[in-house]
């Protein structure tokens, strides 16, 4: 049995509170923090940086940071994302020149890093890199906004990315984001996933009558 893990995607949270939002989704019971970083140039909005990962730890947030960068280029802001108190980092291959060089960057930095495959990326990416890798992220909408639907495609993706693990004797997660909601987790997870971004089916669902706001949507996930 695979130890899951649910990542809530800041990007849906209120932004105006966005430290007490953190607090709430990590009382309710969300694993770790998904903190999505986008450029306005490899994708299509502008959202956060290393200043904003900065003061959630200035906050007292201790839960594992997973970033997700959609920017290009990559390398300048993986040191900067170290600086801020990353845990995790990701970046999508093909947006960099030096995809090993990028990856040795994270580790060297003292992160767990990870490739994101976009639905039409292949996963032969992965051949000669899968040693450094401690995650790997299939986007299963394409990258950019939250609130999108599914790809139903992925299921097929995650079943091949969890062979490929599995061949590799190695111990890294498999993330799924985009479209990620209560009702088909199940098939997600089937399909080879443990660990589940969810932006929109999380933070869209705040209540105030919970204890901790989102007791009740994680209950479900
Ligand atoms: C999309 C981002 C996602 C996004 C997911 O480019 O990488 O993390 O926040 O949002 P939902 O869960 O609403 O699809
Ligand atoms: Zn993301």
């Amino acid at each position: 049995t695979r130890d899951f893990m649910i990542a809530p995607s800041i990007l849906s949270a209120d932004f105006a509170r966005l430290g007490e939002e953190v607090d709430d989704v990590l009382a309710s019971g969300a694993d770790i923090v998904h903190f999505d970083v986008m450029d306005n140039h490899y994708v299509p909005n502008l959202t956060i940086g290393p200043m904003v990962c900065e003061a959630l730890r200035k906050h007292g947030v201790s839960a594992p940071i997973d970033v997700h960068l959609m920017v290009r280029p990559v390398d300048r802001l993986i040191g900067d994302f170290i600086d801020a108190g990353a845990s995790i980092i990701t970046f999508h291959p093909e947006a960099t020149d030096h995809i090993d060089r990028s990856l040795q960057l994270i580790r060297d930095g003292g992160c767990q890093a990870g490739l994101v495959f976009n639905p039409a990326t292949p996963l032969s990416y992965l051949d000669y890199v899968i040693d450094k890798l401690d995650m790997i992220l299939l986007m299963s909408v394409n990258p950019g906004f939250a609130g999108q639907a599914f790809l139903p495609r992925t299921l097929d993706k995650l079943r091949e990315t969890r062979q490929r693990i599995a061949a590799s004797g190695r111990m890294i997660r498999l993330e799924v984001d985009g479209g990620v909601k209560a009702d088909n987790l199940a098939e997600i997870a089937h399909a080879g996933a443990d660990t589940f971004v969810a932006g929109s089916a999380i933070f869209k669902q705040r209540r105030e009558d919970d204890p901790h706001r989102y007791d009740s949507v994680l209950r479900d996930f």
